[in-house]
């Protein structure tokens, strides 16, 4: 007897819940001494306020799970408290592990079962715009397991056999029309997700390369050059002439 009632795949999708995970639980050594990189202020704001609600700013997340330092729980969850956040959207807060992808797997344990759409965000990227995050998600919603934004690289890149402290040799020039530098939020299907953290046991730098070694294709939207990740100390200028932009545009 045919179910009438169920929802074909393509109707399914494009209901699907859509939550996002935020790992926030690093040190970011890189940006120097000080506290955690996420809780490092942007315009007087933490930066994973910002990141938070970049991702609440798309009307179709709906839970957006912070990966807090592993001591830091509790701190963070203070800091949601003391910060406007859109209403329509539910936050947790979750200790992360020592490694990032450690901390990605205990946010997606958090995950309640009524959502079939996970994105995964670093809070080192403040200030994706929300059309990159929509579309993203829209990829998903049409099929796709996982789902990178991405943009072409300026710089050529040299693959080397690393020699600390001597020079390196160059041991490939891949083709740079060929090669997108990966941004944040990565998007999947959240069952694809789950199995690729369950199977993938090796380190890796992000999310969807996981995915990859399960065989799955991995699709590449668009990125946005403001989507770029705050890693060193000039990344933190940067952001905050992006912000300083954003209020002149807004007529603020
Ligand atoms: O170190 P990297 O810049 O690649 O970190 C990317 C994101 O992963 C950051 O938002 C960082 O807070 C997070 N992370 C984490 N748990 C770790 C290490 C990094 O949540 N143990």
């Amino acid at each position: 007897m045919s179910d009438v009632s169920r929802p074909s795949p393509a109707q399914a999708r494009a209901e699907a819940r859509t939550a996002v995970v935020i790992p926030a639980a690093g040190r970011g050594v890189r940006l120097g001494p000080g506290a955690p990189k996420a809780l490092r202020a942007l315009n007087g704001t933490p930066m994973l306020i910002h990141a938070i609600r970049a991702m609440a700013a798309s009307r179709a997340v709906s839970l957006v799970v912070v990966v807090a330092p592993p001591d830091g729980a509790g701190e963070v969850k203070s800091l949601l408290d003391a910060h406007a956040l859109p209403e329509r959207t539910d936050f947790v807060v979750v200790p992360g592990g020592e490694s990032r992808q450690e901390s990605v797997r205990l946010g997606l344990d958090a995950l309640p079962d009524d959502f079939d759409i996970v994105l995964v965000h670093d809070a080192a990227r403040p200030l994706v715009p929300v059309d990159t995050v929509d579309a993203v998600i829209e990829a998903v919603r049409d099929g796709a397991p996982a789902v990178v934004p991405a943009l072409p690289l300026a710089d050529t890149v040299k693959e080397v056999e690393p020699a600390p402290g001597e020079p390196e040799p160059v041991v490939a020039t891949p083709v740079r029309a060929r090669l997108r530098a990966v941004q944040t939020p990565q998007g999947f299907d959240r069952a694809t997700l789950i199995r690729a953290h369950e199977t993938v046991t090796e380190d890796v730098t992000d999310d969807a390369s996981m995915v990859e070694q399960l065989g799955l294709t991995v699709v590449v939207v668009p990125g946005h050059e403001e989507a770029f990740k705050v890693t060193r100390p000039l990344d933190l200028v940067l952001a905050e002439a992006v912000l300083a932009r954003r209020r002149l545009n807004d007529g603020f």
